[in-house]
């Protein structure tokens, strides 16, 4: 009898870290939720996961990286089955990654790849897409002249692939003696304050001339925009950046903003809820590429961007990516 009642005991302890593949947990560990963004992916992610009968269990890293280790650690304590990572620095997660995959958990690199680390997949856009609309966007508005290169966090991986597709478009020009690249820096954390200070100071040293700038997304393009702003070059120079932020398309349509990429959000979101939970249910997810991530080929999907100036504005309304509201609301 008190055998049976021990093991009975043990069982129930057991059962929290129990799989159930009909209802897996699901542990959502995002580099900052306090981006306009990632709380949008949260959100999407969250409603998508809950359909395919799961449960979620969010975390925000507030772009701490030993608070992030921290609360992967966590998830893994708490038994979920897979853990889907925004990596606020890419290169430190490796034993983290392996403390999850030693207890039998499936790890998912969301958006941004996590360098050497044994992860299951990776699904993100095409950076390199991504980088070759942001050049591109600015190459046409401004075919000859002095370039600044605003790159992203030096901690994100996606900022170097943006990088080599900017180049991609570039380097042509650059080998032509159209354009001339005067300066180019990377913007800890993607920082908008960060931005503004690293163009200004650009601006000064150059004598304000400066023709085009490629930003690397939304956030540190309305820091630099600031900066010219103050130099009342705003409008005056090209400039690229990417997310769709509303404040970026209010941007784009005054006409201080060039360009933006625009990544439909909910799409991610649902196809990595949708790859959490057949990777819980050990099912094969349908991958179309592979992505070398220094320790090995991960299996990937690639989704596509879209390239947005004021002509094609309208797609966001389209797409449910805004209401009219909130888009004439600017
Ligand atoms: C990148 C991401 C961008 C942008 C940026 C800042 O990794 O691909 O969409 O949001 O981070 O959070």
């Amino acid at each position: 009898m008190k055998r049976t009642l021990i093991a009975t005991a043990l069982a129930l302890l057991a059962l929290p870290v129990m799989a159930d593949p009909a209802h897996p947990k699901i542990g959502f560990s995002i580099d900052d939720l306090r981006l306009e963004r990632w709380s949008r992916d949260r959100d999407y992610f969250v409603a998508a996961a809950e359909k395919l009968d799961a449960k979620v269990f969010v975390q925000s890293a507030d772009a701490n990286e030993q608070k992030q280790i921290s609360q992967i650690e966590n998830l893994i304590s708490r038994g979920v089955d897979v853990i889907v990572i925004v990596p606020f620095n890419a290169t430190v997660l490796t034993n983290a990654v392996a403390e999850a995959k030693k207890a039998g958990i499936k790890v998912v690199s969301y958006d941004r790849l996590i360098l050497n680390a044994d992860i299951d997949a990776y699904i993100s856009f095409d950076n390199e897409k991504v980088g070759e609309m942001q050049a591109g966007g600015v190459l046409q508005a401004a075919p000859k002249g002095n370039y600044f290169l605003l790159g992203g966090a030096p901690t994100d991986n996606n900022a170097k692939v943006l990088r080599e597709g900017q180049m991609k478009v570039l380097q042509p020009a650059i080998d032509r003696g159209d354009i001339k690249v005067v300066g180019q820096q990377w913007v800890k954390e993607w920082n908008p304050t960060e931005a503004l200070s690293i163009v200004e100071n650009a601006l000064t040293r150059n004598d304000n001339k400066i023709d085009a700038i490629v930003a690397s997304n939304d956030a540190t393009a309305g820091g630099a925009i600031q900066a010219l702003a103050a130099q009342k070059l705003a409008g005056k120079v090209p400039i690229s950046g990417q997310d769709a932020d509303l404040a970026a398309i209010k941007r784009v349509i005054d006409g201080t903003q060039t360009m933006t990429v625009y990544k439909p959000l909910k799409l991610i979101a649902t196809e990595a809820a949708k790859l959490s939970v057949q990777l819980a249910r050990n099912e094969k997810p349908d991958y179309g590429s592979q992505y070398d991530n220094g320790s090995k080929k991960v299996d990937t999907i690639l989704l596509t961007p879209t390239p947005l100036t004021k002509a094609n504005i309208d797609l966001l309304e389209k797409d449910g990516f805004y209401t009219k509201e909130q888009i004439a609301g600017h």
